[in-house]
């Protein structure tokens, strides 16, 4: 294949990794790498909520463990499956996807999940404010996705959004009285 000649009138190829081939989907390369960003803050907040998510499937204790055990069991089985659309839309829009502990930590807007396991309301509370913080961060993204006519994407984020808004309610409801 003959390598383009980039002039003012064609859209230059992504320079992302792509095995050389131009990604030519109507994104610019700049809006595909923003949005492609965005995504993978979204990517590493999901599975930091999921690991914490689990771990509190594995260490609660007290008077509602049968119930919050098969709660928190049901709430990491969605997010785990939520991760790969999430890190595969990345990749479509022409970016690796971040996959490593270091790389989420750095990525990610909320906190691991504390050493010592809290009782079990403060686990409650403390996922409620990790599916609202994901919540923020999915939102944060859609103005750009509308702007670049990004519909995949935007989709994912309603997707998201659903989940992690209903999720939040639910578990909120728990700590009325
Ligand atoms: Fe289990």
């Amino acid at each position: 294949m003959a390598k383009k000649t980039k002039t003012a009138s064609v859209p230059a190829a992504s320079t992302a990794p792509s095995g050389g081939m131009g990604i030519h989907i109507g994104i610019s390369d700049k809006d595909r790498a923003a949005i492609a960003g965005g995504l993978s803050k979204l990517l590493a907040d999901t599975y930091t909520l999921y690991l914490t998510t689990h771990n509190f499937h594995w260490n609660v204790t007290g008077p509602m463990f049968n119930t919050l055990h098969l709660m928190f069991m049901t709430q990491y089985t969605e997010l785990w499956a939520a991760v790969d659309p999430v890190a595969e839309r990345i990749r479509s829009l022409g970016h690796p996807a971040p996959g490593s502990y270091a790389q989420f930590g750095a990525l990610a807007s909320i906190q691991d999940a504390p050493a010592v396991p809290p009782k079990a309301l403060e686990m409650v509370r403390i996922l409620v404010q990790g599916h609202e913080a994901v919540a923020r961060t999915a939102r944060s993204l859609f103005p750009l996705a509308d702007k670049a006519g990004d519909e995949p994407t935007a989709d994912l984020l309603t997707q998201r959004l659903t989940v992690h808004e209903q999720t939040a309610w639910m578990l909120r409801s728990l700590l009325e009285e």
